[in-house]
């Protein structure tokens, strides 16, 4: 199982990519705003601290403007993910992106039929939000579960990223599962 860093903070990211222990980083717009850095910046010193996948997010709401700002952020570096929301235009960039071999991160999941129309438009990875879900009474682990073994019975080859890690339970469970990846804090990280 991969572990990701969900983070946009670039010292912590140089700190923990140190371990040798993080496959990728996820950063996400509020992450990104916190860093004080500009969007491009940021990505582009967290592709060269991390070799891995590293997820920058579209801003755009239509799928024309997502699929702009995914082609501009991929040029960024080989490793760029880009990141798109799970609505009906995010899909549509989705499915524009990955045709052109550009690897994306389909975020923002919360069923398991949002799942399966991500994997049907191509995505590199689905970020299926586990603590959200508990948040509001769901079972986050349980829609890791589904979609686990949906994609495995009908071979689709998204991986699933489990995404919206609140502690080391969470990565216990996602791992028992069978996710592909987990994204975590740096706190979380420590706390393993
Ligand atoms: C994943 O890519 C997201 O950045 C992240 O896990 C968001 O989760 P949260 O907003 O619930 O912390």
């Amino acid at each position: 199982m991969m572990i990701f860093l969900d983070s946009a903070d670039i010292n912590e990211i140089e700190e923990l990519a140190a371990t040798g222990l993080i496959d990728g980083v996820t950063t996400n717009p509020s992450l990104a705003a916190a860093s004080g850095m500009s969007f491009q910046e940021l990505i582009t010193q967290i592709t060269k601290l991390v070799s891995g996948p590293v997820s920058a997010e579209v801003t755009g709401l239509d799928a024309a403007t997502m699929i702009t700002q995914g082609r501009k952020l991929a040029k960024i570096a080989n490793n760029v993910t880009v990141k798109v929301p799970l609505t009906f235009e995010g899909l549509k960039a989705c499915k524009a992106l990955s045709n052109e071999d550009i690897l994306v991160n389909v975020t923002l999941c919360f069923s398991l039929n949002q799942a399966l129309l991500a994997a049907k438009a191509g995505a590199t990875f689905i970020s299926p939000f586990v603590g959200r879900l508990d948040d509001c009474g769901a079972d986050g682990m349980q829609l890791i579960e589904d979609i686990v073994n949906v994609y495995e019975k009908h071979e689709f080859e998204t991986l699933v990223l489990a995404a919206s890690i609140r502690h080391p339970q969470h990565v216990y469970e996602a791992a028992r599962i069978g996710a592909d990846v987990v994204t975590i804090p740096g706190k979380v990280f420590r706390q393993l």
